[in-house]
């Protein structure tokens, strides 16, 4: 009998990071989350992603945390299991694209603060905004995981994936990881592309996917039977819907097979028990929509992720104009072509999202055109898989210069005029990172955390009066 080649499939746990930011606006708290660390370090996860993406910006901006602290907290718990962060490449945890400085700046510091594995995705698929982050990750001894945003379209086909692949492991990425944000890559599709990529590159593949169409379970099986060596899955409580397939689901999938993870289900147990009242509470303030539970099939007629679509809820809600919501639908993939056929994926899924509420709202394409959507056509945001419409770039830009180089070749280092800036708040080499990324919430940040010392220094005054009776 031939022997039966063992190939467990690794697991990255998203509990702390995409899981709650997909179903619960990313609103769950260090507080909430460190008590289960110690447990979740014992699992064997090939890594916990549980920084950057929105983390960032939702844990100063409605949390009043600071997210190196939280962070640096992590590190200090997770003793034998790696983390990992989301970046968007040149555009780092923000909405624009910044000076190569900056980015250095911050993997050096994430690196430094604990994290192992940066996960480096562009919104345009522009291999040119990813280099200097991969760069720099080399450089800091991280392991750099460049992610494909995956999408649909003409351009978009299996000689687009293996040839972008190919050029990733060239640059010098670790691994590959299929980013389908929105849960567009079907079971068979799957089967196809990941044994493309495995012919491709000689560098593991990680499958990374969303629940919101209801077949993200069947394409992790379907793409580890190909080969993909690791699988991103969030505990029961915080999974499917819109985040990731259940990590028990598939642990127990692969069971018994050549894939077995070895992952114990006791041990996962205890810790689903940890975060079920954590979504209960969360259904029961309204933080938690049972309509991100459930399958929503729109994902894959419109091609839209699923946060994409709350924001455009909440939009059209704010002009009172929610019976546009279908023409909006409608006039997304419309803006995407006009755009370069480009994934959608943060920012660009809140430029072509906004653009075509504008568009329909106005009772007229490109009537008006919102900076995010002028700096694309003018290729601030990188190349795209396919040309520009040049009749709406026209209308859009005018003759303004359209630009062909990567675009941070023509942004000059800002490191040092920032740290000038917010001088007065700095208190740890970081801070000039959360000014940079979010100028305004950081200042409030920082206010409210000198708020909080004097609070604390006016408390140790009065104990230390207390002391001494007079
Ligand atoms: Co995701």
């Amino acid at each position: 009998m031939a022997e039966i080649v063992k190939k467990p499939v690794k697991i990255t746990e998203t509990v702390l990071r995409d899981a709650h930011q997909s179903l619960i606006a990313t609103r769950m708290t260090t507080e909430q989350m460190l008590p289960i660390v110690d447990k979740m370090d014992k699992v064997g996860y090939h890594a916990v992603e549980c920084w950057g993406g929105a983390t960032f910006d939702a844990s100063l901006r409605f949390l009043h945390e600071d997210p190196w602290d939280r962070l640096r907290k992590f590190r200090d718990g997770f003793k034998n299991t790696k983390l990992q962060m989301l970046f968007r490449g040149q555009n780092i945890l923000g909405y624009r694209p910044y000076a190569d400085d900056v980015v250095e700046y911050f993997v050096q510091k994430s690196a430094a603060n604990g994290i192992d594995i940066i996960r480096i995705f562009d919104c345009m698929n522009d291999i040119r905004n990813l280099q200097t982050a991969v760069t720099a990750a080399n450089k800091e001894k991280a392991h750099a995981q460049v992610a494909m945003s995956y999408t649909l379209g003409d351009a978009y086909t299996r000689d687009y994936w293996m040839d972008l692949a190919k050029r990733i492991e060239d640059m010098g990425a670790n691994s590959i990881c299929v980013k389908d944000m929105a849960g567009l890559l079907v079971p068979y599709e799957a089967t196809e592309l990941v044994t493309a990529l495995k012919e491709a590159v000689s560098i593991p593949i990680e499958m990374h996917t969303h629940y919101t169409s209801g077949v993200g379970g069947m394409t992790y099986l379907k793409s580890v039977e190909a080969g993909a060596d690791i699988i991103d899955t969030a505990m029961s409580p915080f999974a499917m819907g819109t985040s990731q397939p259940a990590t028990e689901v598939m642990v127990e999938t692969f069971k018994g097979t050549p894939y077995d993870t070895g992952l114990d289900q006791n041990l996962l147990a205890e810790i689903a028990d940890y975060f079920r009242p954590i979504r209960d509470e969360a259904l029961e303030s309204g933080l938690l929509n049972p309509k991100n539970m459930g399958v929503n099939i729109k994902t894959l007629l419109y091609q839209v992720p699923g946060g994409m679509l709350s924001n455009l809820t909440n939009q059209l809600k704010e002009q009172g104009a929610e019976d546009k919501f279908y023409e909006v639908l409608e006039e997304v993939p419309r803006v995407r072509k006009d755009l370069g056929e480009c994934p959608l994926v943060t920012p660009s899924s809140q430029i072509v999202g906004t653009q075509a509420v504008f568009n329909v709202l106005m009772g007229e394409r490109y009537k008006m055109a919102t900076k995010e959507t002028k700096d694309v056509l003018s290729g601030k945001y990188g190349a795209t898989a396919k040309p520009f419409n040049p009749e709406v770039q026209k209308k859009v830009i005018g003759d303004a210069e359209v630009i062909t180089c990567r675009p941070a070749d023509l942004i000059p280092n800002e490191l040092d005029t920032l740290r000038k800036e917010c001088e007065q708040w700095i208190q740890q080499d970081e801070d000039v990172l959360t000014y940079a990324l979010f100028p305004q919430v950081a200042v409030d940040y920082f206010k409210y955390r000198q708020a909080q010392q004097t609070k604390v220094d006016a408390k140790v005054a009065d104990t230390e009066d207390g002391a001494y009776p007079v």
